[in-house]
């Protein structure tokens, strides 16, 4: 099984959640941006410091940086073999055309991109129950601002390529990963 997913949907809207139990059920590699950004930070690297900075206030890492550390990572072979789940990647408009273009040369297309559909306010309070680093109520509410004028407009991007779909993101996690099983396995059926 070599699936290749999006999961797209507010910050705090139960991705990288999802992403852990696909993981299993699927057995392919989860890319979060998110997680490396953090795990560069953790190294202490020059990257990871500057990402920090950027991240603690709630702004995006620039483009160009993303786009050479999520090729490199989808050009090793767990990604060639099992797929790919990418949670936090693409985010911008050029993040997704830089996608589009990577995928291409590497002869591997996407299945589908799912939307994770929570209200602000959920994903507000759920984000200040979490209590991350940059889960301050200031950052939080540039995240989503971000999120409105540069991600949203991802959801017209997939649906005009055929590879949306809009699952409901509140609920028990359990159920909330049945609706995005359901998807799943009715997309890579060719239902
Ligand atoms: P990233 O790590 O991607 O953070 P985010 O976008 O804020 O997303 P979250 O991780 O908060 O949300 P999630 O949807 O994964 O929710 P989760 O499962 O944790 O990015 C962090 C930063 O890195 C960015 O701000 C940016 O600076 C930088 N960055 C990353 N990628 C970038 C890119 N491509 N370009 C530029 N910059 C980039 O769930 C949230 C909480 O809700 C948890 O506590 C969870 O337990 C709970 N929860 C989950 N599901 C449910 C449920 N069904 N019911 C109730 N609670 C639930």
């Amino acid at each position: 099984m070599a699936l290749r997913l999006v999961i797209l949907g507010r910050q705090g809207s139960g991705k990288g959640t999802q992403c852990a139990r696909l993981v299993e059920h699927y057995g392919c590699p989860h890319v979060s941006t998110g997680d490396m950004l953090r795990a560069a930070r953790e190294n202490g690297s020059e990257l990871g410091r500057k990402a920090g900075e950027i991240m603690d206030r709630g702004d995006l890492v620039p483009d160009d940086v993303m786009h050479g550390i999520v090729t490199e990572r989808l050009q090793q072979p767990d990604v060639a073999e099992h797929g790919v789940l990418l949670d936090g990647y693409p985010r911008t408009p050029d993040q997704a055309d830089e996608l589009e273009r990577v995928l291409e040369a590497l002869g591997t297309p996407l299945d589908v991109a799912i939307n994770l559909d929570v209200p602000v306010a959920e994903v507000t309070e759920r984000m200040l129950a979490r209590g991350r680093e940059d889960d301050t109520p200031e950052a939080i509410g540039r995240r989503l601002d971000h999120y409105e004028a540069l991600t949203a407009p991802l959801i017209e991007w997939f649906g005009e390529r055929n590879l949306l779909h809009v699952v409901d993101g509140l609920g028990a996690e359990d159920e909330v990963f049945a609706r995005v099983r359901a998807v799943i396995d009715a997309r890579l059926s060719g239902q």
